[in-house]
């Protein structure tokens, strides 16, 4: 079997999400801040559409599932008790000239690889960013920012379990902010030091921990499927049990094929009994679950799915990413799924002339009660149509001279490049079903077609 190869080249993504406004280096005026980013306007809607996607798709369609939004400052004796405190750390060696410093595991030699001096023995350092709670900053006032979301939903597990009187199996979701303060950054968005994930912890019945890791490995896959990633571009990969976290029993990563090679997009682990019987240790609080059929307490275990929402965002964009030739003219396009593209629709009107504005802004602000729509009057319809393209927007909505004899304008799809001519009168429930994945050429009554591909 052939590799897949990724076609997409990384500056030039970088380039697009910088001058459309999907992504800035943060604090860019001061010279930009290492590994954290800015989501411009365009961006924050990629973002809010992708993570509501996933809770769509994992929490409000499901009967198993409840929501969880747990505070990003937790009790320092959680990450004691998780572990972190204790492991999560990199080796990492300094170079006595520079003094720059190195993830040893990633080294190829033992010199600087950027000036060839010395380097120390490598010693372990804790990815996790400390900061103080209250007046008083001494060790007693040490917190930290959570390095994941995870723990917010083990330590609120009996809470949520007395609130919602759910069975096993059931899931806690959540979203949210973790920071890390990693060592090796790099590749854009692939690796921050502030991102947001969306993780899942499902407690199961012991004994049923194989069967739900593998619905849910199926499950993760087919989603990122739905969002209109190539099934060639992801891959699953079985950690080694050498590589295996120290929580885990098993874990395989959903690999996708970014610019730079294969690489995590998202981590499924089976982490058995070990955080609730962490935890109950730690805190002195019993935290299991009396089952009704046996009459026994019993120590969940549990599955976790656990997703970057950058990650997403950068496989999305990658695989959205292309360039063609449209009407005799070159242009960049984004294929992105109509319900992750930041724009859903554009009302253009054919020109900046008086007579057509009225009804162009009648119909763009009829269209924005439903969903983000942008409005351009600039320029040629051709370089409008591209300004569209180029970020993703499935449709395009003429409104012509005609348009205000006829009452009727024209949708133009973004991929095929066909157009259709609708009533305005059925153009909201032509474009929902358009977006919702019927073929562009089903018409609804006193529609016609204008356009071939
Ligand atoms: N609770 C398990 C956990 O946090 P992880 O593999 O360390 O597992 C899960 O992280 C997911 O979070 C990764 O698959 C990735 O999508 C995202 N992620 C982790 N570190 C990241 C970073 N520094 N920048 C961006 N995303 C990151």
């Amino acid at each position: 079997m052939t590799e897949a190869r990724s076609t997409v080249d990384m500056e030039k993504l970088v380039s697009l999400c910088r001058r459309r406004g999907f992504i800035f280096p943060s604090s860019e005026i001061y010279g930009g801040l290492s590994s954290c980013w800015d989501y411009g306007p365009l961006g924050v809607e990629l973002k809010r559409n992708i993570k509501q996607a996933w809770w769509r798709a994992v929490v409000q369609q499901r009967d198993d599932m409840v929501g969880l939004d747990a505070s990003i400052l937790m009790h320092p004796q959680v990450w004691e008790a998780s572990g972190h405190v204790e492991g999560f750390s990199d080796p990492l060696a300094e170079c006595k000239s520079c003094h720059k410093r190195w993830r040893s595991d990633e080294l190829e030699g033992d010199k600087c690889p950027d000036c060839g001096g010395e380097l120390t023995e490598p010693r372990l350092f804790n990815l996790m960013f400390k900061t103080f709670i209250g007046p008083v900053e001494d060790e007693a006032s040490v917190v930290y920012l959570r390095p994941e979301t995870a723990q917010g939903m083990f330590v609120n597990f009996e809470n949520v379990l007395n609130t919602t009187r759910k069975r096993l199996p059931f899931g806690i979701a959540q979203i949210g902010k973790a920071f890390r303060n990693e060592v090796t950054t790099g590749n854009f968005i692939f690796r921050c030091r502030e991102f947001e994930q969306m993780e899942i912890e499902f407690f199961v019945k012991p004994g049923m921990d194989k069967q739900w890791f593998d619905y849910w490995l199926e499950e993760r896959l087919n989603w990122y499927v739905s969002l209109g990633i190539s099934k060639e571009h992801l891959k699953l990969r079985e950690h080694t049990k050498e590589e295996l976290a120290h929580y885990a029993r098993e874990c395989y990563d959903i690999n996708y094929l970014y610019p730079m090679g294969w690489a995590e997009l998202e981590g499924i682990a089976n982490r058995g009994d070990f955080d609730l019987v962490q935890h109950a240790k730690s805190s002195g609080k019993s935290l299991n679950y009396y089952d009704e059929e046996t009459k026994e307490h019993i120590v969940p275990y549990i599955i976790e799915p656990s997703a970057g929402v950058e990650r997403t965002a950068l496989a999305v964009l990658c695989d959205a990413y292309d360039e063609d030739v449209a009407d005799g003219e070159a242009r960049v396009l984004l294929h992105l799924h109509p319900s992750i593209a930041p724009i859903k629709v554009a009302v253009l009107p054919l020109s900046r002339k008086e007579t057509l504005t009225p009804l162009a802004k009648e119909v763009y602000t009829e269209l924005r009660q439903q969903w983000m729509t942008s409005y351009d009057e600039a320029q040629s319809i051709g370089r409008r149509y591209r300004r569209q393209d180029e970020i993703g927007t499935p449709f395009c909505v003429t409104v012509d001279f005609e348009s205000l004899e006829d009452k009727q304008v024209t949708i133009r799809e973004r991929d095929s490049l066909r157009q259709i001519r609708v009533p305005i009168e059925s153009l909201k429930a032509t474009l929902q079903a358009k977006l919702d994945g019927e073929d562009l050429f089903v018409l609804p009554p006193g529609g016609k077609i204008w356009k071939g591909g």
